[in-house]
């Protein structure tokens, strides 16, 4: 990654042709004391990994599939701050080097006119209450074409290729994520959540909105009235009631 001018985040870098998952490489690589900031990236994975056990299609050349190991000092609770960040950091990196602006759906999906662009997901290793490494994956969707899709995603899913019909050199975005995410963690361990938390609410999507949050004991459906400084979601109902949301799946009415 020539020209990456950050202090830690991407220094180190393992480059993979083909894995199973970067997310599973990191791990390995954290528990073994890998630096902060070092970072796994791979052309293609075969067994990528979303949130809620999904799979992530990862095609060879075509996208950019990274993870990268934090370590900040903190307890396990406040794990989701650190997803929250890396969403904006991704935003912004995308918009820097492509220009395509892109919308947070809460927690951390990026979408451009409802369509999923990037998806984020956080694996942590802790002892007892504090985190040791939290592994950040990310998976953008870069130089696919639409038939690149599987069928069923078309409807869904968009890549920086269809949004600026340009191909991008995948390093030159990785680099610009980098550097945002640097800078916003560097951020983020001098003075807080609260300013990351007012630069995602300004890309986000979800807030003011009526919203069905889908969770493992059902479905709420209400208004997303914020995020708490844990980055827990707060969605009113119809009776007045707030509820947090820690983890759920979000579908917005258009
Ligand atoms: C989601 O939206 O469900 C999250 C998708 C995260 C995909 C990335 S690609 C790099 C890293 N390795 C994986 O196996 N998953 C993440």
């Amino acid at each position: 990654l020539f020209g990456l001018n950050t202090k830690f985040t991407g220094r180190n870098i393992y480059f993979e042709e083909s894995v199973n998952s970067t997310q599973n490489i990191a791990q390995r690589l954290a528990l073994e004391g890998a630096e902060e900031g070092t970072i796994v990236v791979a052309e293609e994975q075969l067994g990528g990994r979303g949130r809620l056990e999904r799979k992530w299609q990862s095609p060879k050349y075509k996208g950019i599939w990274m993870s990268l190991i934090l370590k900040p000092s903190i307890p396990i609770m406040k794990t989701p701050q650190l997803t929250l960040l890396t969403a904006v950091a991704v935003v912004q990196g995308i918009q820097e080097v492509t220009g395509v602006q892109a919308d947070i759906k809460w927690p951390n999906d990026l979408l451009v006119n409802g369509k999923k662009l990037t998806g984020i997901l956080t694996e942590m290793q802790a002892d007892s209450d504090r985190v040791h490494s939290l592994i950040i994956g990310i998976g953008i969707n870069v130089n696919q074409q639409l038939e690149d899709f599987a069928a069923e995603l078309q409807p869904s899913a968009t890549s920086i290729y269809l949004e600026t019909k340009t191909s991008w050199d995948r390093a030159k975005i990785i680099q610009g994520i980098m550097m945002h995410l640097e800078k916003l963690y560097l951020l983020y361990l001098e003075k807080g959540f609260y300013p990351i938390k007012i630069l995602w609410e300004s890309y986000s999507i979800s807030l003011g909105q009526k919203v069905t949050a889908n969770t493992l004991n059902g479905s709420i459906v209400g208004f997303a009235k914020g995020i708490t400084d844990d980055g827990v979601l707060l969605l009113e109902d119809e009776q007045g009631v707030i509820h947090s949301i820690y983890s759920a799946d979000i579908l917005m009415e258009t």
